[in-house]
């Protein structure tokens, strides 16, 4: 039987009181405090997979779910880093793997290597040697990775598309001719909810890969592409022309809601990463039916991605169960239970396919031959300091669209953090 224990903020009798704080006190001697930002539809349902094989493993330990709401992070970042400084870590966390886990955690020495776990478990030929190089720093691994996203997919509701006769937009031409036939038939083209700014940036990742191609987006990280070159301008004017074609309401929603306008056919499409794909079928959706992908127009070949991970923070309180649970996620079984509902790919290389529905064996075939680039929006690309500046330019400019202004910024912005 799992044992979850949700912490909730309930106002009880003083006797009531009491008498959990003599409760809480027995809990603490055998607990294990998971912190991420899993809420939404498919997040939360992966997570309770791992859960699950955790508790039926090691059945005397409370698990603490602690999550704060807020997809890519929004609000759990800020929530981490206060426990981190504040030395009061949980016992794991979820972390981007690359430079969000590096630069915030590994080189501020706040984790502790787990390389031993890799050697024990026999890991180091499991997982792609890429991956592990994501989230490994002068000689030691950090963390270890749940799964393997792809950020650059545009996804679709079937039945508008056929009813009003079209196909799904493969370049950025296409986009813009179907966002035409949409809007004329009184469909609003794009779902966006860019409530916390990330979901903006994570569409203009996809426009900037499909306008510069993989190589010069690559060098928009590491300092050889100019976010003010002609190249550049070209994908900010690109994604301002995509915003006449997004839903009014935009700056109310969050990337799950747009992702239910889709659903609710009050969109047609929405550019989001494959969570949405968990997103969809927790909603009772049929991949191939009710919705459709495509890589997001003009990044064919290309995979953008990122990877959830969990690490080990330097003082964990309950250092053993953190370690099992490290075993559970690195584990074929957790990685097995976790990412079908999740809507990722594993990121092992020697799990079992055939539980992997027709989008996830798509994208593991991606994964295998595509181009490799890293998500900004998630972590992969860049340190956690420059994507939430980047973040800061978007937001500006989404809401003055003005593509100038726009690139001078993200030019400065680079050049403080550019390696
Ligand atoms: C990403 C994360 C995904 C998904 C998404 C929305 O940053 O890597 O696992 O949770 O945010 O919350």
């Amino acid at each position: 039987m799992r044992k979850v224990c949700i912490v909730l903020m309930l106002s009880i009798a003083v006797p009531a009181l009491l008498f959990s704080a003599g409760a809480r006190e027995a809990e603490e001697v055998n607990q294990l405090e998971i912190f991420s930002w899993w809420t939404a539809g498919g997040e939360a349902e992966g997570l309770d997979a791992l859960f699950d094989i955790y508790s039926d493993l090691y059945p005397e330990v409370d698990v603490v779910n602690a999550t704060v709401a807020g997809g890519a992070g929004a609000q759990a970042k800020a929530v981490l880093s206060t426990r981190m400084q504040g030395g009061n870590p949980p016992d794991s966390f979820q972390v981007h793997a690359g430079r969000g886990l590096v630069d915030t955690w590994v080189v501020a020495d706040m984790m502790e290597p787990i390389t031993f776990i890799y050697e024990e478990e026999g890991w180091l030929d499991a997982f792609p040697e890429g991956v592990i190089e994501m989230v490994s720093y002068e000689g030691e691994i950090y963390s270890v990775p749940a799964n393997i996203h792809r950020s650059n997919v545009l996804w679709y509701n079937l039945e508008i598309f056929e009813s009003n006769g079209l196909s799904a937009p493969q370049t950025i031409d296409e986009f813009f001719d179907v966002a035409e036939a949409l809007a004329d038939a009184g469909v609003t083209p794009l779902a966006l909810g860019d409530v916390n700014t990330w979901e903006a940036t994570h569409l203009l990742e996809s426009v900037m890969l499909s306008v510069l191609g993989p190589e010069a987006y690559g060098g928009l990280w590491s300092g050889d592409t100019p976010w003010d070159g002609e190249a550049a301008k070209e994908a900010l004017s690109v994604f301002v022309d995509m915003l006449d074609y997004v839903n009014t309401d935009h700056a109310a929603l969050t990337w799950d809601e747009a992702a239910q306008y889709v659903i609710d056919g009050r969109a047609a499409m929405t550019v989001m990463g494959d969570w949405a794909h968990g997103y969809f079928m927790a909603m009772g959706q049929e991949p191939g039916e009710d919705y459709k992908w495509i890589p997001s127009p003009g990044t064919q070949g290309t995979f953008m991605m990122l990877s959830d991970t969990f690490g080990l923070p330097g003082g964990a309180p309950h250092r053993t169960n953190a370690v099992n649970w490290l075993k559970v996620v690195g584990s074929v079984d957790g990685q097995d239970a976790f990412n079908p509902k999740k809507g990722s790919i594993p990121a092992r290389t020697d799990t079992d396919r055939s539980r992997y529905d027709m989008y996830l064996q798509s994208a593991m075939d991606d994964f295998a031959g595509d181009e490799i680039v890293p998500s900004v929006a998630h972590g992969a690309a860049a340190s956690e300091a420059w994507a939430s500046e980047v973040n800061d330019v978007v937001s500006i400019f989404v809401s003055n669209k003005n593509v100038d202004n726009a690139a001078r910024s993200f030019a400065r912005v680079a050049a403080d953090h550019a390696p």
